[in-house]
């Protein structure tokens, strides 16, 4: 039985790093909304709870009964999670004087308590929380301090439940952790047993039993995550995994040649098929965003549905669906700004049954499992391309033609990019074709003609983003190759909008 911890979610924006830090750790844990925590699940070793928007006396604050968790498993409260548990254990939280943002550090230590082992006077942690626990009840202990914040953290006295105001599980708490180590491991016990060769060995034999001898279809995108699917399941059942690789026409230049090429040369059974001919004549005269991401979507389903008819006695269809996609979000604001799911009803539609062996990975552990089973480098370290690809970054109308100067312009961008040794420094880039001409002069004559715009942003998890501070001279070389060599283009800009209030792609 795999052991786990569990992250009661209460809304923070950093839950997913307290995932993704505990699994650093190696050490196995599931993300589940505050109120739904799994009673009955003998595998769980201890439980994290995360930040959250509200204050613990706002009327909509989340709220759980801790009660039961905490007399049986150790639990470890962080900022808001911390500030509840003191609350509903008759402490009081309050508006912070000044609110707490930002480096601080840890100025009184209580170094024999197991959360704080190691830990040294002067250990910089991150605090973001608008109230602070004043009081505290007679059973808890303040096992840490700043000059601000006394109650830094804190452990309840016979009980195996501890609280920190502040984040260990981001960047900036240097001592974060080693906090969360001393929680995983010396609190629970936990046995740090989850790695990519240990994922690849019990996925592996568990896909050989799920699917036996039925054959399996899968959708290639050319992305990392649906490709580490690929070379997963074709380890596990070999020639029963058909692959099928849909050119929609909006694809990088060369793209469809090369990654096919990639695909064969890892052995997998792959069919590429193009249909960029159907694609096109339906985009005809489409300017709205939403409907391009429609129509991309409903034709890239009748296609695969039409190829994967051919094949005689599929029983499962494949995705690449990855751990972040399937955490059950908890919707405080409710409202969609982009609609991302790229094929949503293809399973209905097909009647097929569903295997998506990555959906217990983070996008870090994919590239960590691509790794371990042998995948070339430029694979794992593509960066992400939107499944309408560049559809959704020629703004307006699309035809053939606006496709082709985009693709040269792009390619100009990317392998430059790579060149300098940018590539991996970004998150990810793009040239966006803009509904613009302008006047430009080249040689003699007078020119009216498109604008492109660089788009390069660092990220973590596009939940965020910020423009990428390429070099001057970089950017420089770039507009001036994609001026000289691209017909139809005569001025380049660079997007420096940070994500929010903007978003990565410009539609
Ligand atoms: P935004 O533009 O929302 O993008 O900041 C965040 C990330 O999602 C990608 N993206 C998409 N991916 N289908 C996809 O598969 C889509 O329709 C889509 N729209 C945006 C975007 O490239 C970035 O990585």
């Amino acid at each position: 039985m795999q052991e786990k911890i569990i992250i009661l979610d209460f809304g923070s924006q950093t839950t997913q790093l307290i995932g993704r830090r505990v699994r650093e750790l190696n050490m196995y844990c599931e993300i589940v909304p505050y109120n739904k925590f799994p009673h009955d699940d003998p595998s769980v070793i201890g439980v994290i709870l995360s930040g959250s928007p509200f204050s613990v006396y706002d009327e909509k604050a989340f709220k759980a009964d801790l009660e039961p968790i905490a007399c049986r498993l150790p639990m470890l409260g962080i900022c808001y999670g911390a500030q509840y548990i003191a609350y509903v254990s008759g402490g009081k939280v309050e508006p912070a004087a000044s609110r707490e943002y930002g480096r601080a550090h840890l100025t009184t230590i209580d170094q024999a308590d197991p959360l704080m082992k190691g830990i040294e006077p002067g250990a910089q942690v991150w605090m973001s929380h608008g109230d602070t626990i004043t009081a505290v009840p007679d059973n808890f202990r303040i096992v840490a301090s700043t000059d601000k914040v006394k109650v830094a953290a804190y452990r309840i006295e016979g009980m195996r439940t501890w609280g920190v105001q502040f984040h260990p599980e981001v960047f900036h708490s240097e001592c974060g952790t080693q906090i969360l180590r001393n929680f995983v491991v010396d609190i629970c016990g936990g046995k740090q047993d989850w790695s990519a060769a240990s994922f690849i060995e019990s996925t592996v034999a568990s896909l050989k039993e799920q699917l036996g001898d039925d054959k399996v279809v899968l959708g290639l995108s050319g992305g990392v995550d649906s490709s580490v699917a690929a070379v997963l399941l074709n380890k596990a059942i070999g020639k029963n995994l058909t692959c099928i690789f849909v050119d929609h026409g909006m694809l990088r230049k060369n793209e469809f040649a090369d990654v096919l090429r990639d695909y064969q040369g890892l052995g997998l059974n792959v069919i590429g098929v193009d249909a960029s001919e159907k694609f096109f004549s339906e985009l005809a005269g489409v300017t709205e965003p939403e409907r391009k991401r429609k129509i991309i979507g409903k034709g890239f389903i009748d296609v695969f549905d039409a190829e994967a008819s051919k094949l005689a006695d599929v029983k499962w269809l494949a995705q690449g669906t990855i751990y972040p996609d399937c955490i059950e979000s908890l919707s405080i604001t409710g409202t969609t700004i982009k609609s991302h799911h790229n094929v949503g009803g293809l399973p209905e539609k097909m009647h097929l049954k569903l295997c998506e062996p990555l959906r217990l990975l983070f996008k870090d552990e994919v590239r960590a499992v691509g790794r371990e089973l042998g995948m070339p480098e430029h694979l794992i370290k593509r960066h992400p391309f939107p499944g309408p690809g560049l559809a959704v970054r020629i703004l307006g109308d699309i035809t053939p033609e606006k496709v082709r100067t985009l693709q040269e312009a792009d390619h100009i961008f990317i392998q430059g990019l790579r060149d300098h040794g940018l590539y991996d420094q970004v998150w990810q880039a793009g040239v966006i074709l803009l509904p613009v001409q302008s006047v430009g002069v080249m040689g003699d004559e007078r020119t009216y003609e498109r604008a492109v715009a660089l788009r390069a942003v660092t990220s973590t998890d596009a939940m965020t983003a910020d423009w990428a501070h390429l070099p001057y001279e970089f950017l420089a070389k770039v507009s001036t190759d994609i001026i000289n060599k691209v017909k139809g283009v005569n001025r380049v800009c660079y997007d420096i909008s940070s994500k929010p209030p903007s978003t990565i792609e410009w539609e």
